[in-house]
């Protein structure tokens, strides 16, 4: 069995990226092969700085840590700001990767997705994320492929929730794909 963690890389309440993590959650609840299904919230989580590092994680800092590392699959769906990821998420990911050598991303699955209005879909923040992920802190990528949402604005409703049925498809598929690397005895080939 799967335990599943997601994070949104934006803060806002009516984050595009956030109905497609609720999207993501939903499914992996009525999945099988999974017993525990998390979305971590990044917003508490303090600036990074060494000092406060030294003078003892905050407790915002260990409960997403201990989230991340009880995941047996991350999923992570960013926007993009000015072509890359946004500064919170990537304060999140820092945080997590400490402490040097003990990262909890470390060999970790991550599931990656995108979504933005543009019609690229977050494609070059979804780049420099797997290449954080991959190259900077020794993640696993669950998917080759980016799976990006281009013109997000019109896959979700006014109450925050993923409509259309071809982003649900694809958002399901990648959530599959991520059980499938945990747990593939419990998923078909
Ligand atoms: C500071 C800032 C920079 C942005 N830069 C980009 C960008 O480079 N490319 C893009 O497609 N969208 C950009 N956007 C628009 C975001 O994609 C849009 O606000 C999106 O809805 C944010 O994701 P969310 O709905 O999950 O909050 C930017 C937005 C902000 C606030």
């Amino acid at each position: 069995m799967a335990t599943l963690v997601m994070v949104c890389g934006s803060l806002r309440a009516a984050s595009t990226n956030g109905a497609l993590v609720r999207a993501a959650a939903e499914f992996a609840r009525t999945h099988p092969a999974v017993d525990d299904v998390h979305i971590a919230p990044i917003h508490s989580l303090p600036l990074f700085d060494e000092d406060v590092e030294a003078a003892g994680d905050p407790i915002a800092v260990v409960r997403f840590r201990d989230l991340i590392a009880r995941a047996d699959a991350v999923v992570i769906s960013t926007p993009e700001y000015n072509a890359s990821i946004p500064g919170v998420l990537k304060n999140a990911i820092d945080w997590a990767s400490r402490p040097y050598g003990a990262s909890v991303l470390t060999g970790k699955r991550v599931a990656v997705m995108s979504a933005s209005p543009s019609g690229y879909g977050a494609r070059w923040a979804q780049d420099h994320l797997r290449a954080i992920l991959a190259g900077g802190v020794g993640a696993l990528l669950v998917n080759e492929e980016p799976v990006v949402f281009p013109r997000v604005d019109t896959l979700v409703d006014d109450h925050g929730v993923l409509f259309d049925d071809g982003a649900l498809t694809r958002v399901q598929a990648l959530i599959t794909q991520a059980i499938a690397a945990c747990a593939p005895e419990r998923v078909p080939a």
